[in-house]
Order: C-alpha cells, then sequence, then structure tokens
C-alpha cells in the first residue's frame, strides 16, 4: 500500500500544539515530508528551542500518522522526525556577548523626562529581586543617568581581553549589573559627540560586554525617536518595547510617535504595553489619598485605543525622587507602596513577555540596506 505526502499532512493536521491549541500544520511546524519505500518521515520544527513539549509532540505525531493512515502501516515504527534547533535560530542574537542573553526589554517613551529611566533603574532591581538575572543598558549615550540613580556615580568597569578584543564586566549593584557610557567618560564630554560616535559608543556597550547568562537585558533609552534607537533595534533583537508616559495629553500625543516607531513595518518590535509614570500624587503619610495631578487614566484611554495592555500605573511619590537622586532606589524599601507597585508591575511584565515568546517569533534585527 502505498502513501502520499498529502494523506501525512492530513494526519498531523490532527495534532495540536497545547500551549496554542492551535494544529501544527497551521503553524508551520510541518516541513520536509518523505516517503521512501517502507520509510517515512518529516520535519517538525519548534519555535522554543526549549519548548517543553518537544518530545511528546514527536510521539503523538506517530501516533497520528498510525490512526490516520491505518493500523497496517508497512512504515510503524519508521516514521523519522527531524527536530532543527529551532527554525528561527538565525535571528537570534548572533554577537558572542549576547548569545545568553534571553530577552531585551527597550525602556522607550516619547517625551522626555517622564520617568524611563527611574522606571528602568526600580523595574529592573524589582525583577532581579524575583530570582532572574538581570542586565541593565543605559542607552542614554548623551545624558546618560543610571549611574548616579545605582549609586555608581566614578565607578570604572574591568576591561579585560578576550581574543583581541576589549571586553567590559558590567557592574553589579542591588542584583543587577550595568553599564553605561557613564562609567567611561564625563558625561559633559558624551554631549558634544556627534551621532556616529554615540552610535558606536552603544554598539561597544552592547557587544563588548562579557554579559553572560542574563534573564532580562533592560534598556533605558534616551527619549524621542533618534540614532540611538534604530542602533539598538539593528544591533539587538528587542523582545519587546515599554513605553513610559504621563498621563498628560502633550505626553501621550508624543508616546503615540514612540509606539508607531517600534510597530512601523521596518522596525517590528512588539510592544509590551505602556506604563503609566506618575499617575496620581500620594503623600506617603496618606497612602489612600490619590491626586491626579496630570490628568486620570491617560495612558488606560491610550492603550485602550491602540490595543495594548496597559502594564501598570506608578504614583509620583516623593521617595522615588529621593530614590533616584540618592542612588538608592525607592523599590529598595521592602513593604512601601513603590516596592509593592513594582513587584506587581515586574510580575505583569515577565508574564507579558511568556506570552509574547510563546505567540510570536524572535524579532528580527533591522537591517538598514545601504547601496
Ligand atoms: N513616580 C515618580 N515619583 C516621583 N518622582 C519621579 C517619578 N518618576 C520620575 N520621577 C522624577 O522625575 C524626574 C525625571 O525622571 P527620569 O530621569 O527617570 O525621566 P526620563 O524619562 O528618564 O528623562 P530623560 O528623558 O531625560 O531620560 C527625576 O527627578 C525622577 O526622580
Ligand atoms: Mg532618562
Amino acid at each position: 500500500m502505498s502513501y502520499s505526502k498529502t494523506q501525512i499532512l492530513d494526519a498531523l493536521k490532527n495534532v495540536k500544539h497545547p500551549e496554542t491549541a492551535q494544529d501544527i500544520v497551521a503553524m508551520g511546524m510541518v516541513d520536509d515530508i518523505w516517503i521512501e519505500g517502507s520509510k517515512a518521515g518529516f520535519t517538525l520544527s519548534f519555535k522554543k528551542s526549549n519548548d517543553p513539549f518537544k518530545n511528546s509532540m514527536q510521539k503523538v505525531c506517530i501516533q497520528a500518522i498510525e490512526k490516520y493512515l491505518g493500523k497496517d502501516l508497512n512504515f510503524t515504527g519508521n516514521i523519522i522526525i527531524k527536530t532543527p534547533e529551532t527554525k528561527a535560530a538565525p535571528e537570534k542574537q548572533d554577537s558572542q556577548s549576547l548569545k545568553d542573553v534571553k530577552n531585551v526589554i527597550a525602556v522607550s517613551s516619547g517625551k522626555g523626562g517622564v520617568g524611563k529611566s527611574t522606571i528602568a533603574v526600580n523595574l529592573a532591581i524589582s525583577l532581579a529581586k524575583t530570582g532572574a538575572k538581570v542586565g541593565l543598558i543605559d542607552a542614554d549615550i548623551f545624558g546618560p543617568s543610571i549611574p548616579k540613580m545605582f549609586k555608581l556615580e566614578g565607578q570604572r568597569p574591568q576591561v579585560r581581553k578576550v581574543n583581541d578584543v576589549d571586553m567590559i564586566s558590567p557592574i553589579e549593584n542591588y542584583g543587577v549589573q550595568v553599564v553605561s557610557i557613564g562609567f567611561f567618560v564625563n558625561p559633559e564630554d558624551a554631549l558634544v559627540w556627534r551621532g556616529a560616535m554615540a552610535t558606536s559608543a552603544l554598539k561597544q556597550l552592547i557587544h563588548q560586554t562579557e554579559w553572560g547568562s542574563i534573564d532580562y537585558l533592560v534598556v533605558d533609552l534616551p527619549p524621542g525617536t533618534s540614532d540611538i534607537h534604530l542602533t539598538l533595534v539593528q544591533e539587538v533583537s528587542v523582545t519587546g518595547a515599554i513605553i513610559v508616559s504621563t498621563p498628560q495629553d502633550v505626553a501621550i500625543a508624543d508616546a503615540i510617535k514612540g509606539i508607531k516607531m517600534f510597530t512601523g513595518k521596518h522596525i517590528n518590535v512588539p510592544i509590551l504595553g505602556i506604563i503609566e509614570n506618575m499617575s496620581w500624587f500620594t503623600p506617603e503619610e496618606l497612602p489612600d489619598n490619590k491626586y491626579y495631578l496630570f490628568g486620570k487614566d491617560g495612558c488606560k484611554n491610550l492603550a485602550e485605543k491602540e490595543n495594548i495592555p496597559l502594564l501598570g500605573q506608578i504614583p509620583i511619590v516623593q521617595s522615588i525622587r529621593e530614590g533616584g537622586d540618592s542612588g538608592s532606589p525607592a523599590v529598595l524599601n521592602e513593604g512601601s507602596i513603590v516596592e509593592k507597585a513594582f513587584k506587581e508591575l515586574s510580575a505583569t511584565i515577565i508574564k507579558a513577555i511568556e506570552d509574547r515568546n510563546i505567540k510570536q517569533e524572535p524579532t528580527k534585527r533591522v537591517e538598514i540596506k545601504t547601496k
């Protein structure tokens, strides 16, 4: 009895991936079906290299073929399934320094001064408190604020030669591995750099840092949509972007520009969601009182309109500003409203990243074609 490739394909349409509940043919997981005499086989590609269903699904595929093609199959026991190292592997970070970095989170905004760096710092620490390995790149080359916020001003990271290339060791504080241009140059010097110098500095921070194994690499971006943003999406496969905004109308208008930059068809970085900062003022001694200084629910409405998640709302709290200035971020105060707010926020972000990684392919780095 002979069988056709279409029959095998039809049989495999009955197999669903347990996580997505979609059939594996529709998901594009099946390829290269072949039949030779009493042997048959196909390639089954998993989007995640560590897909927990890799083994069990191969068994289910064989059972489906046997069930739908009849018991008297002459190739029972002769079905060969190849599972290549994730189909998306070529899109992965291909720089040696980033090879064990699992997720890259870009923290961005349209408008300046809305609290990107503050959110990036407190979020990174909060993520690290969950036991995750966390890195933070200060990508604000012209105005690095992370060293001060991490009480690392004046520090110089160690640099060692690896295969003749100078490699930076990030500096760890509060459980987070940090690099910033501020560790190498006087901030006033970087201010007068031309664009090309700034982008090459960012490339070095990305590729010439010994990141090692990192679960979440948080990138604190400068405001707006600049060369720095473009450099990031060219150099790194960014898992997702987080947009920070205040609820105020002028900030929202700029936040939309920030969202469009990432979702534009040449860039295509998924938006994990929006964080509303300075949502309301809460005096620390009256934690139940809320004063909506910048308007109410601006980001909630934006999130609904743009169909993206609102990841969280962070109030204006004096200790957040003080923590930034003193280099002792407010999230470190166990049991405080700030610590609780960021704990919730980091849990939401971890979940958003998990969802994104299940449902979407790794982000392709942007290729700028020069003629
Ligand atoms: N939720 C908050 N409560 C109190 N102060 C805050 C809060 N968020 C930010 N700030 C303060 O607002 C100021 C601006 O914040 P930050 O530097 O984080 O903004 P930014 O968006 O990174 O700015 P830039 O666009 O210049 O990079 C800082 O003084 C910071 O301490
Ligand atoms: Mg900043």
